[in-house]
């Protein structure tokens, strides 16, 4: 499967937005409440080794870390830009996390390394052929029995929520989106050998549904 950098869309679209980022999060997904829930569905525990994809400006990364410090914590991200400002986050908070640049279809990490990852609005960012091989990469990263918990744009409940989700099909594309706002996420995750794929909650926000889903790599060691 070819995979390109074509494939990848910052944050709010556009570098130069970057810096505005926590400030839009936090003001139209309900981040406050949904990272938490997050991170309560995650149960993180001790010596855990912890994958935070697309991690943006830490936010999340950062909330692990708080959450169980006993656990290794990496947030990972394409975009150099917006990982310059996770650092300067971290040295402002002294928390002991990595960040590290790569993308999510091409994970430079060896196999099994993680027991949990946590994917927080990464996969609408990309078509649909980078979230398979996205979600391929994850289940190869994580230990028999890792789990995957993601926050994302969920299945639209009416005209009014897929109404409401249009400005951001328009900022990072329909072709990226349609699966989200369409209910198809978990068909993906099941497609890329996950087992036990729930929703777990549903948030409803000025861009309609925002979805907690999660899954598990099987127990037993699988062939990737
Ligand atoms: C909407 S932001 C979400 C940031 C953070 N996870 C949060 O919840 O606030 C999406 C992030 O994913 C990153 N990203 C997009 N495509 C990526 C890819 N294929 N691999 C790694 N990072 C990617 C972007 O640079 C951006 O920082």
């Amino acid at each position: 499967m070819c995979v390109t950098k074509t494939d990848f869309f910052p944050a709010l679209r556009y570098r130069a937005l970057n810096p505005l980022y926590d400030l839009v999060a936090a003001l139209t997904t309900r981040e406050r409440a949904f990272k938490k829930r997050l991170l309560v569905q995650a149960a993180i525990e001790p010596g855990c080794d912890v994958l935070d994809l697309g991690c943006g400006t830490g936010t999340l990364t950062f909330a692990v870390k708080r959450h169980q410090n006993d656990a290794h914590v990496v947030g990972l991200d394409g975009d150099p830009a917006i990982l310059e400002i996770a650092r300067r986050k971290q040295r402002q908070h002294r928390l002991d996390v990595e960040f590290t640049d790569g993308l999510s279809y091409a994970l430079p990490f060896a196999a099994e390394t993680f027991d949990r990852a946590l994917c927080s609005l990464l996969l609408h960012h990309m078509p649909p052929r980078s979230k398979a091989k996205t979600l391929v990469e994850i289940r190869r990263v994580l230990r028999p029995g890792g789990q995957l918990h993601i926050a994302d744009w969920g299945a639209a409940t009416g005209p009014l929520t897929r109404a409401m989700f249009a400005p951001v099909q328009k900022l990072d594309g329909k072709a990226n989106t349609i699966d989200h706002v369409d209910g198809r996420l978990p068909n993906y995750l099941t497609e890329a050998g996950f087992e036990r794929v729930e929703i777990q909650r549903d948030y409803f926000t000025v861009f309609g549904i925002l979805s907690l889903f999660s899954c598990r790599k099987r127990s037993v060691s699988q062939a990737s």
